[in-house]
C-alpha cells in the first residue's frame, strides 16, 4: 500500500486493497477466538451433536433441509416429530409420499418434503442408509445444493468446506467490509469465508459461524460488545456495521388474484383436490382454485370459473396470503351439495377430518374463512395453523 493513500482515520484493514485482507483470513487467532466464543455460547438445537458426540449424518441432513427456507424457533418442533415417528433414514424411505408431506404441513416450500423422501429414498436403498461425506457427493442427491452439501459434509462429517448462508454473509461482509452490494458479492464472499475455514473443528466452527450470525452480528442492532471478532471487523472500525452487506432495491412483489370454491355437502364434508405433482404447493391438497392471474376476477368470472356447478355464493372479503414471490389475493365461493353428489376426481374430507389431509397453510386460511362466514357458518376448523 502507498503511504500517500492512507487516510489515517480509517482503520488500516478497511483501506487494503481486497489481496492483501485475503491474506490476513485463515487466522488462527480469529478462528481461535470464535471457537472459545462458541464453546461458551453455543446454542442448544435439537439436532445438535452434544459435546464430545458424534453428530447423527440424518439429523444434520434432516434438520439442514427444515432450516433452508425456515427459522431454528419454527424448525425445532417439527425436527422433534419427524425424528420421533421416522428415527432413521431407512425408516423415512419407507414412508408415503402423503405421511411425509402431512407432517410437513405449515413448514412450507413443499418441494423440500418431496426432495426429503426422494432423498431418503435414494440413500436408504441405493447407499445402504449412509450418507455420502464429500460436498460433491453430497450434492447429487435430491434436494442438496451447494450449502446444505457444505454444511452436511462439515456439521456431520469434519470436512472443511465453506459453509455459507444468509448469517454467514452478513458476518463476513461486516468482518471484511465488503461494500458490494449482494448478491454481486457473494463470489468474494465465498472465496474469503473458505480461506477463513480451518481444518480443525470445521462442523463447530460452521456452526460457531451460523451463531454468531443469528446471536450476536444481527441485520438490526448487531451486539459488537459481545463479539469475539469485534476488534477485528473492518465494518465496525468504519461505523458501517449496521448497514453491511448492502443489498440493491428489491423489486416490489406483485398482487396475484386467484378464486377458492368451497364445496361443502350437506353432512359438512369439503370437497378437496389434489394439486398437479410440480409448481408451486406441488402434490398437495387444495380446494378448487381457479388459475392465480395478475387481473383481478369479477363475479361473474369468477362463477363462470368454478370447477362444477352448485348453487355458489360469493363471501364476503378476501383471503390474503404471501409466497416469497408474489401476494395472492383471494376471493372465496361457497356451495353446498347434498350428500349424494360425485364430483370426480378428489376427496370429500367428513367434518372434523379436515386435519387429515395436507393442505398448505393458504387453504387453511380459505375454508377457516369460509367456515367463518354467514352462508356456511359451521364449527369446524381446520387443524391449526403452527406458523
Ligand atoms: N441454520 C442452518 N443450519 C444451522 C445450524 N446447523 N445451526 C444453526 N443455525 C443453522
Amino acid at each position: 500500500m502507498d503511504n500517500s493513500t492512507i487516510d489515517v482515520d480509517r482503520p488500516l484493514i478497511a483501506q487494503m486493497p481486497a489481496t492483501a485482507r485475503l491474506r490476513r483470513a485463515g487466522d488462527p487467532a480469529l478462528v481461535g477466538r470464535l471457537l472459545a466464543w462458541y464453546d461458551a455460547n453455543a446454542r442448544v438445537l435439537p439436532w445438535r451433536a452434544r459435546k464430545g458426540r458424534r453428530p447423527n449424518p440424518y439429523h444434520v441432513w434432516l434438520s439442514e433441509i427444515m432450516l433452508q427456507q425456515t427459522t431454528v424457533a419454527a424448525v425445532g418442533p417439527y425436527f422433534r416429530r419427524f425424528i420421533r415417528r421416522w428415527p432413521n433414514v431407512d425408516a423415512l424411505g419407507r414412508a408415503e409420499p402423503d405421511e411425509v408431506l402431512h407432517a410437513w404441513q405449515g413448514l412450507g416450500y413443499y418441494a423440500r418434503a418431496r426432495n426429503l423422501l426422494r432423498c431418503a429414498r435414494v440413500v436408504g436403498t441405493e447407499l445402504g442408509g449412509r450418507f455420502p461425506e464429500t460436498e460433491a457427493e453430497l450434492e447429487r442427491l435430491p434436494g442438496i445444493g451447494p450449502y446444505t452439501a457444505a454444511a452436511i459434509a462439515a456439521i456431520a462429517f469434519e470436512r472443511p468446506a465453506a459453509v455459507v448462508d444468509g448469517n454467514v454473509e452478513r458476518v463476513i461482509a461486516r468482518l471484511y467490509a465488503l461494500e458490494k452490494p449482494l448478491p454481486r458479492a457473494r463470489g468474494r464472499i465465498r472465496e474469503l469465508a473458505a480461506a477463513l475455514t480451518p481444518t480443525r473443528r470445521p462442523g463447530d466452527y460452521a456452526q460457531a459461524v451460523m451463531d454468531l450470525g443469528s446471536l450476536v452480528c444481527t441485520p438490526r442492532e448487531p451486539a459488537c460488545g459481545r463479539c469475539p471478532w469485534a476488534d477485528s471487523c473492518a465494518a465496525r472500525a468504519l461505523g458501517i456495521a449496521e448497514e453491511l452487506p448492502r443489498k440493491p432495491a428489491r423489486p416490489a412483489r406483485p398482487t396475484l388474484s386467484a378464486v377458492a370454491y368451497v364445496l361443502v355437502r350437506d353432512d359438512g364434508a369439503v370437497f378437496l383436490r389434489r394439486r398437479a405433482p410440480t409448481g408451486l404447493l406441488g402434490g398437495m391438497m387444495e380446494v378448487p382454485s381457479s388459475e392465480w392471474r395478475d387481473e383481478g376476477w369479477t363475479e361473474d368470472q369468477a362463477r363462470a370459473a368454478a370447477p362444477v356447478s352448485a348453487p355458489w355464493r360469493s363471501l364476503p372479503g378476501i383471503v390474503r396470503h404471501t409466497f416469497t414471490h408474489f401476494h395472492l389475493e383471494i376471493r372465496v365461493l361457497a356451495g353446498r351439495v347434498a350428500t349424494a353428489e360425485s364430483l370426480g376426481d378428489g376427496a370429500w374430507a367428513g367434518r372434523g377430518r379436515l386435519h387429515e389431509f395436507a393442505l398448505p397453510t393458504v387453504m387453511k386460511k380459505v375454508i377457516r374463512h369460509a367456515m367463518a362466514s354467514p352462508p356456511l357458518a359451521m364449527d369446524e376448523e381446520p387443524a391449526n395453523e403452527r406458523r
